[in-house]
């Protein structure tokens, strides 16, 4: 199981299926090692992107390099790629074991190596004492565990994920993600994951790239994408965003549909604006007798609705101009008896300039 990763390039890939285009002209290198997350919606082209890289499917148009050499002509089990998929696809009439050691026998291992292997790789996902089990007698979580142990009992230099941990619990979720993280961290392989749960990408990925109907949207860190969101779909489609159309003349940014109109330097060497994008989480709650933070702009609003999320709050305002306005607020003991939150109150909405985001669209 001793791996390091390799070097992924995708040049200009494309796939078209008669007139629908599933993926449009992709760029992208990934580094050796890196944890690299695609993400999107149904439909968004992640499933296509790997299966070209494993070599399931073949693109219409450009190339794909691993450690510098083109793959495209190359039969998914000369690739040295290891895949899991969404849905559990151990052979059912082969135990646990023996579906571990499917790759190796494929790879013609010998049977005293492939049995070493296959011990470290059920060692890997902390199924040891399981192997001679049957995938029906497994959970789960098991089941995907065994999947992953599949995928690296050979020692790819990549590894691949499409949705692995979608058909499970929130909870066997979360610990699935730690341990896949754990066991990238020890093979050193270069992970390529799918998901289109923001938060799971959010948490796992070195990197994140946005698909939207087969195109790269953004590419960038967790912090990146959430902190500077290319357009408005990524201000929402990663964490919430209130967004609204916007305006610059000179000095002054108008929102019309926060009733605001904000002195700011920001964006004014010709950044084009169509829109502002602002976090829950920047919005501060205050009464309207509270005098205003200078620097700070200031909406007023009736709180709508509040929603509980344990130790915060999800605050639902309803703007004068009729919009709507999200605002994350930390629950404290003093909220918890605070009449701000109540709903029907009058308060205002207020947040430092400096934390909307300007997007063109
Ligand atoms: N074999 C196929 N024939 C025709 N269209 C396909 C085929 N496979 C995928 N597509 C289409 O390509 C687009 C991308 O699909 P896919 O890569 O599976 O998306 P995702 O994994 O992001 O949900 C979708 O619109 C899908 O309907
Ligand atoms: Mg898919």
């Amino acid at each position: 199981m001793t791996a390091s990763g390799a070097h992924i390039e995708f040049r200009g890939v494309q796939k078209r299926y008669g007139a629908m285009t599933a993926v449009e002209h992709f760029d992208a290198v990934i580094e050796p090692g890196s944890f690299v997350t695609l993400l999107g919606s149904s439909g968004s082209g992640k499933t296509t992107l790997l299966n070209m890289l494993a070599g399931f499917i073949e693109p219409t148009a450009g190339d794909i390099l691993l450690d510098g050499r083109s793959i495209v002509s190359l039969a998914p089990e000369a690739r040295n790629i290891g895949m899991v998929f969404q849905n559990y696809s151990l052979f059912p009439h082969m135990s646990v074991a023996q579906n571990v050691a499917f790759p190796l026998a494929m790879r013609r291992v010998p049977k005293s190596e492939s049995e070493r292997m296959v011990a470290d790789a059920l060692a890997a996902v902390q199924l040891s004492a399981l192997g001679k089990r049957m995938p029906r007698e497994l959970s789960g979580g098991q089941q995907q565990r065994v999947a992953v142990a599949r995928a690296i009992s050979f020692g790819p230099r990549v590894l691949l994920m499409d949705e692995p941990l979608g058909a499970l619990d929130l909870k066997l979720r979360e610990a699935l993600q730690f341990e896949i993280k754990r066991i990238q961290r020890s093979t050193g392989s270069t992970v390529v994951y799918v998901t289109h749960d923001q938060s799971e990408a959010m948490s796992m990925s070195d990197e994140i790239i946005i698909l939207r109907d087969g195109k790269l949207v953004q590419r960038g860190s967790p912090k990146d994408v959430y902190d500077q969101p290319a357009n408005a779909f990524v201000a929402t489609f990663v964490g919430q965003s209130n967004t609204a159309a916007a305006r610059r003349d000179g000095k002054v940014l108008s929102v019309p549909d926060w009733g605001l109109e904000i002195a700011s330097e920001a964006g004014q060497d010709g950044q084009p604006c169509a829109a502002v994008a602002l976090r829950p989480e920047k919005i501060r709650l205050a009464t309207p007798d509270q005098p205003v933070a200078q620097a700070e702009a200031s909406a007023a609003a009736i709180i709508e609705n509040v929603q509980m999320f344990g130790n915060n709050l999800m605050v639902h305002l309803r703007l004068r101009s009729g919009k709507l306005l999200l605002a994350q607020q930390f629950r404290t003991a003093a909220s918890d008896k605070d009449e701000l939150f109540v709903i029907g109150a009058a308060v205002h909405a207020r947040f430092h300039p400096e934390d909307l985001h300007l997007l063109n669209d």
